[in-house]
């Protein structure tokens, strides 16, 4: 078998309504499968899952795929990786098996940072590393660790990457771009070297930490480029995966140092922002990881700042966090060096919820001398507990407060319920408020629906190949005559088509993606007779007929050369009574 056979075979055994039900509930209306889609912000089931097709649409931010692109882009990873999932579930060895690599257009800037990882690597291990190596040691860090968090070192001098870099081919421009390079010289001196990897697992940047305090900030990350987004980025993503699915949570921290030594004692479940404050983006991509997310931030006031708005951001998505509190001065890091990993996995075990942790801290803001200032304060409580499904919690809270300002519990439980009555009355009147969005529907021409039918049908019905191979028609842009190649030299070479398939086999050609995209999210009739495809080849004849013309008649225009201007009023003509 060659490797578009075994990747068709392994399609061909899954089957993606059941992959995808995994990940997000799915609805049978009709023959096919709806859910909330998980590649943009929604609500609504906009993604159609066909068992039939097996391949996946969304209507609204129209995302489409088979279930390689699905579980690609679900769950951050390469095409090999899922490939090699989806046979192991089926059983399947692969033997050594990889798929070409798709090309992309970043190839040099990825080959770049593996170059520079393993330069900062060497730095580290070699006699100029010594500094950094002892930093390393009193910080605790032992060999094991800094291999598997490939730290490095960058070298106190000027330019000895840039010019390694040089000397491989690279241009100073590109070395610039991928921001390794200003000038001529090294960004990166004398700092320790963190690798900052996308969600899949790939280098696209660095951070810098100083070895001896000074006026330097104190990490100095890659400039923002077109790989490397600091609100996108999450350290140790990619190995947290994995980890997130087998303890089913994810610890959020803040800092390099928490996540590497939560690793040395086997919590590896754990990201971290690079110092900013969680954005959207950050929280689709941790959610993706597991419902179950716990913050373990530094003890200081801004740690707790930063967990009131990080557990507020997670509310807003509708999943109350849990939060483990750590002492004044202490952040994961310490806390670990300090208790051990058995004392921290027991923090962990103890997380307490976001919203008791919040009613903990809203009380700092509130003195209690006043019987208004306590009733503002019970107030606020118990809005915080109005979204919490666990009457066993709520009843907890109402007694705590019951005890603390000496109030019979009946009375708080009957003013809760009027409060929870009037909050959802407000929410029913703000989901009328709220205008669903509809999915946008561009117009398009005859022409452009009839070249999208055609391609639909030689996909989802192979006769139509050779009806139009056999009426020999071309479509006229560049892009959809090559498409229309690659759907006839699959259908010759594989003996068979159909869209999940060729969909996989033309992934690498990105520019012609995006037309199969557009195909593939069209839900045609299947009944078409030969006839209703005859009409649609027409149209397009005619259409391709009118350019022709429109051609020849800007040429005549253009010309001062009669026999030229005859020559061409002729191949008009003929065009015209159809001769030619
Ligand atoms: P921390 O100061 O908590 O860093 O900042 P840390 O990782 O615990 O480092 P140690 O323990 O002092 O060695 C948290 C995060 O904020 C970002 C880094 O991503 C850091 O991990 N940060 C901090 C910067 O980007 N620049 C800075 O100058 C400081
Ligand atoms: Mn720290």
């Amino acid at each position: 078998m060659n490797n578009q056979d075994i990747i068709n075979e392994i399609r061909k055994k899954t089957d993606i309504v059941d992959i995808i039900g995994e990940k997000i509930p799915l609805e049978k209306r009709g023959k096919n499968y709806f859910g909330v889609c998980p590649f943009h912000d929604d609500t609504n089931p906009s993604m159609s899952v066909s068992r039939e097709k097996q391949i996946y649409t969304c209507f609204s931010c129209h995302a489409t795929g088979n279930v390689f692109t699905f579980l690609m882009n679900y769950e951050h990873k390469e095409f090999n990786q899922v490939l090699s999932d989806l046979a192991k579930r089926l059983g399947i060895t692969l033997n050594g098996f990889k798929a070409k690599e798709m090309p992309s257009k970043y190839k040099d800037w990825y080959d770049i940072y593996d170059i520079a990882n393993k330069f900062y690597q060497n730095n580290l291990m070699s006699r100029e590393g010594t500094d950094a190596r002892n930093y390393l040691e009193k910080r605790n860090i032992d060999q094991e660790t800094i291999k598997e968090f490939n730290l490095g070192f960058s070298l106190k001098d000027h330019d000895t990457l840039t010019k390694l870099l040089v000397k491989k081919g690279y241009s100073l421009d590109l070395l610039n771009k991928v921001g390794l390079t200003s000038n001529d010289y090294d960004i990166y001196h004398n700092r320790l070297m963190f690798p900052l990897h996308d969600l899949t697992g790939r280098v696209i940047g660095f951070s810098g930490r100083i070895i001896t305090p000074g006026k330097q900030n104190k990490y100095l990350n890659t400039k923002e480029t077109e790989l490397f987004k600091k609100g996108r980025l999450l350290y140790h993503y990619h190995i947290a995966k994995e980890a997130a699915r087998i303890s089913k949570s994810i610890i959020i921290m803040e800092g390099f140092m928490d996540i590497i030594r939560a690793s040395t004692i086997g919590v590896k479940n754990t990201v971290a922002t690079m110092g900013t404050a969680l954005t959207k983006e950050h929280i689709k991509d941790i959610r993706r990881l597991s419902n179950n997310i716990i913050l373990c931030f530094d003890g200081d006031a801004p740690g707790i700042k930063a967990t009131l708005s990080a557990g507020e951001a997670f509310k807003e998505e509708g999943i109350e966090t849990k939060v483990i509190e750590l002492s004044g001065d202490d952040d994961p890091d310490t806390y670990i060096l300090k208790n051990g990993g058995a004392a921290f996995k027991t923090l962990i075990n103890n997380a307490i919820y976001f919203s008791d942790f919040k009613i903990k801290n809203i009380s700092s803001n509130y003195n209690f001398t006043s019987s208004e200032d306590k009733a503002n304060y019970i107030h606020e409580v118990m809005k915080e507990i109005i979204d919490i499904d666990d009457p066993v919690r709520i009843e907890i809270v109402l007694k705590d407060l019951a005890k603390k300002f000496e109030i019979g519990y009946n009375t708080l439980e009957k003013s809760f319920q009027e409060q929870k009555a009037k909050n959802s009355k407000e929410n029913i009147k703000k989901d009328i408020i709220i205008p669903v969005k509809q999915p946008q529907q561009e117009k398009k021409d005859k022409y452009q629906k009839a070249t999208l039918a055609i391609i639909y049908y030689m996909l989802n019905k192979q006769e139509i190949i050779d009806l139009v191979e056999s009426k020999h028609l071309v479509f006229p842009t560049g892009s959809l005559r090559a498409l229309e190649s690659e759907i006839v030299y699959f259908y010759h070479k594989y003996g068979f088509i159909n869209e999940a398939d060729f969909y996989t086999y033309l992934a690498p050609k990105q520019e012609l993606i995006s037309i199969l995209s557009e195909v593939m999210s069209l839900d045609l009739n299947s009944n078409i007779t030969k006839e209703d495809i005859m009409d649609y080849i027409n149209v397009i004849k005619e259409y391709n007929l009118k350019n022709e013309i429109k051609r020849l008649e800007q040429k005549i225009n253009e010309t001062t050369d009669q026999t030229l201007q005859i020559k061409y009023a002729e191949e008009i003509r003929k065009l015209r009574i159809g001769e030619s």
